[in-house]
């Protein structure tokens, strides 16, 4: 054969991207307890959004599973990062369960939040909106720290325009935390301007990932004429990037679970792509998409870092 021409693609790398430190703390937990206690150990939910993980974990013995009744009694059971409703852990000890929590601490830091806005239900108790996604794990586990009806669940503008709190005088909002940075700041404004007696965190509940993923994004996307995000349709935190990084102008930006799932045709006409990957996609799904992309391509690849991160979590007790 005579000489292939190899078709040029500038490769720009959003930094930082992929793990986050709950999410390494979360892996960490079911990796140490299968050290520790040996397969199985039950995990309650996804450990993390990603199918990679999950396949992962699962072929050194852990076993996951939707519902604390699909775990026989006695086994040991891990919480997802995500955390869980206050009934979980109350169901795990009554069907002695021994159970590790994963939840983020940026999660649980959430949550006591919500119980000191609550204040014990008395006089002093602030109704709570929280500002969320319906049916992600963690909005419920969240709901569920307090009664129901302790909380109202404020999804978008038009809910915030709209949502009639029982006393707009005793009223505290929350967030979730992986949400859109510019969506929730819309939010936060219009829920102070409707009440302004409402109480909430300085900068909303959104962690430190989720904010540098977004930025990171924000400052790759302009110059790009895709940008493929690294993560699993379930992630609340890669679907944000995804939408950031249009919002941005990437011309044009997909979700992509894993580096099979590549389809050519996206990058027919694409000088420049952008990669990210979200908070709970390992780094060798990028790798082995570069790998991929190798194979027809002439790369340059080039990293522009917004900021450097050193949070790293402790292991629970039990483990640590
Ligand atoms: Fe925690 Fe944020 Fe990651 S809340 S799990 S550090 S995306």
């Amino acid at each position: 054969g005579g000489a292939t021409t190899v078709a040029p693609l500038r490769v720009l790398l959003a930094g930082p991207r992929g793990f986050c430190a709950g999410v390494d703390r979360a892996i960490r937990v079911v990796e140490e307890a299968l050290r520790q206690y040996g397969a199985p150990v039950y995990v309650r939910h996804e450990i993390v959004h990603n199918r990679t993980v999950v396949e992962t974990l699962e072929r050194q013995g852990a076993v996951f599973v939707e519902d604390l009744t699909e775990v026989p009694e006695d086994a040991r059971v891990v919480f997802s990062a995500h955390g869980v409703p206050k009934s979980v852990p109350a169901e795990a000890r009554r069907r002695h369960l021994l159970y590790l929590d994963a939840t983020c601490p940026l999660v649980s830091k959430v949550h006591r939040e919500a119980e000191r806005h609550f204040a014990g239900g008395g006089a002093e108790a602030r109704h709570i909106l929280m500002i969320g996604h319906a049916g992600h794990p963690e909005v419920e586990g969240t709901m569920g720290q307090l009664p129901p009806g302790a909380m109202t669940l404020v999804q978008d503008a038009d809910e915030a325009r709209s949502v009639a709190p029982p006393d707009p005088t005793r009223l505290a909002f929350i967030t979730q935390t992986t949400l859109s940075v510019d969506d929730t700041a819309e939010i936060v404004t219009i829920l102070r301007d409707r009440f302004p007696h409402i109480v909430g965190p300085r900068h909303e509940d959104i962690c430190y990932a989720t904010t540098n993923r977004q930025a990171a994004v924000k400052a790759i996307a302009p110059d790009c004429d895709l940008v493929i995000v690294i993560g699993s349709p379930n992630s609340s935190n890669s679907q944000r990037l995804r939408e950031v990084a249009e919002r941005a102008g990437a011309a044009r930006a997909v979700l992509l679970p894993d580096a099979s799932g590549l389809d050519w045709r996206w990058l027919d006409g694409v000088g420049t792509l952008g990669l990210s990957a979200g908070a709970s996609a390992p780094e060798v799904l990028v790798d082995a998409l570069i790998d991929r992309l190798r194979g027809r391509y002439a790369l340059t690849i080039e990293e522009r870092r917004v900021t450097t991160e050193d949070v790293v979590f402790k292991l629970p007790a039990p483990l640590g």
